[in-house]
Formats: structure tokens, C-alpha cells, sequence
């Protein structure tokens, strides 16, 4: 049997999936992380079903997600036909009640945005530890992906850690050959704007701040993209999120 968590996991996967893909779709896109394969194993299941049609294309947001894709049978999709996505389901560190996310614990978080931004729909799930009142609350760190030779965490203020590798004596290697930068705000000066400021202006200030250094090539801050999250619960039930 699953744990409390893997189960919510699974429950908001099914969730979004069977609310979110019809199969009078042509690109659906598929996030990253441990999540999204309950996502795809449910894919999986209504296409051997016959609920999903086989002409229905699959985008991947990272290496991983492509070989979930390809081991489930599923066609693989890119961006390259130009088409826009029906929808792209991802899971997300931390969500707010603006549905202003952190990603990107699984370091890909650049081609995640990409694809996310070329859905009509972006759709969250994850289970009830990612859902928070304040953004940074329930998840210290925003990863950030970095040009190689740009690595070296200048005018962030708090302290950015290059990512390290487990396997391997050296940095975690992107997808697109990068590296990835935790970015730890909770010490930075960086949202010091004043208590009108609400939490979202304050989120695309330091999104901003971040985009503007040279060599940076994405931030994990994910603001006004996601409409539509699923959080599973201990209990089993599984709650909705509009934004
Ligand atoms: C990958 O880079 C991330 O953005 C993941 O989508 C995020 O970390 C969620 O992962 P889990 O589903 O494993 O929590």
C-alpha cells in the first residue's frame, strides 16, 4: 500500500487528468517529478481503455518526463509542430492561494515554464505539504537555472548553493547543459517593499530582480500560469484550487 503521501500524490493526479484531458485533445504536456507519473500512469490506463485516443501527442518538460512518456506507450509531441498545448499537468514545491508556485526541486524548471507557457491550460497537483498561505512558507529556496561560467550567486543577497550532483564530483547538469543555483531568500533583503505590497507583486519584483542578472536563464517562480490546482489529502479526498 501506498503512503499518506504517495497516496495523495496519486489522488490529485487522477483528479487532473480526468478533469483536464478529453479526448478531443491533439498536445497534452507533462511535467516533471514524482507527481506527474501517477499522471501518466493514469494516461496510460484511459488510452489502453480506449477513453483517450492514440492521435493525442504528449510534450515532455525534461528528460524524465519523455521517458515516462515513451515507457507508457504514449506518442511523444514537441514544440517544434507549432502547435499550441490543450493543456500541460505538473506537480510544484510550494503553491500559494494565488497559485503563485515554486519549482523546480527536480531541476527542471526552465523547459517547465516553456511548455507551461505554451498551454492553453496549466494545471497543478501535488499533495497537501505543498499547499501554503505564503509563499516561502512551506518551502525555503527557489531554484534557479544558471549559464555555467554565470554561477557565482552575485546581488541575490541570501545565499545561493550550487546544486551538487549525488553520483557524480561535480554540479547536477541540466537538461539544457546548465546549473542549477537554490536560491535561500529567507535571509535576502529582497522583499522589503512595504506591507501593502501583496505577496504576487512582491513574487514578480524578485522574479524581475533575478531575470535581469546575466547568465540566468529561468527562475523556478511561476506567477499567473497556473489556474487550476488538485491537492490530495491525508484523508483521500482531494482539494480544488481556482485561481
Ligand atoms: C521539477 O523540476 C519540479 O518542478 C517538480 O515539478 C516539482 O519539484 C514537483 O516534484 P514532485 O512531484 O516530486 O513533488
Amino acid at each position: 500500500p501506498l503512503s499518506p503521501v504517495e497516496a495523495a500524490k496519486r489522488d490529485a493526479a487522477y483528479a487532473a487528468i480526468d478533469r483536464h484531458v478529453r479526448p478531443d485533445m491533439q498536445m497534452v504536456g507533462i511535467g516533471s517529478g514524482s507527481t506527474i507519473v501517477y499522471g501518466v500512469q493514469r494516461i496510460a490506463a484511459k488510452t489502453q481503455a480506449g477513453d483517450l485516443g492514440p492521435h493525442i501527442k504528449y510534450v515532455p518538460t525534461s528528460f524524465q518526463a519523455k521517458k515516462l512518456i515513451t515507457q507508457h506507450g504514449l506518442p511523444l509531441g514537441s514544440l517544434d509542430e507549432g502547435l499550441r498545448l490543450d493543456v500541460t499537468i505538473d506537480g510544484c514545491d510550494e503553491a500559494d492561494e494565488e497559485l503563485t508556485l515554486i519549482k523546480g526541486g527536480g531541476g527542471c524548471l526552465a523547459q517547465e515554464k516553456v511548455v507551461a507557457h505554451f498551454s492553453r491550460e496549466f494545471v497543478v497537483i501535488a499533495d497537501y505539504r505543498k499547499r501554503s498561505p505564503r509563499l516561502g512558507t512551506a518551502w525555503a529556496y527557489v531554484p534557479i537555472e544558471v549559464l555555467p561560467l554565470a554561477y557565482v550567486p552575485e546581488r541575490l543577497g541570501g545565499s545561493a548553493v550550487l546544486r551538487m550532483a549525488q553520483a557524480k564530483a561535480g554540479p547536477v547538469v541540466t537538461d539544457n547543459s546548465n546549473f542549477i543555483l537554490d536560491w535561500h531568500f529567507r535571509d535576502s533583503k529582497v522583499f522589503e517593499g512595504g506591507p501593502e505590497t501583496t505577496d504576487r507583486v512582491k513574487w514578480s519584483l524578485v522574479n524581475q530582480q533575478l531575470l535581469a542578472i546575466p547568465g540566468l536563464v529561468e527562475t523556478g517562480i511561476f506567477i499567473n500560469m497556473a489556474r487550476q490546482a488538485y491537492f490530495g489529502q491525508a484523508d483521500g479526498s482531494v482539494q480544488e484550487l481556482a485561481a
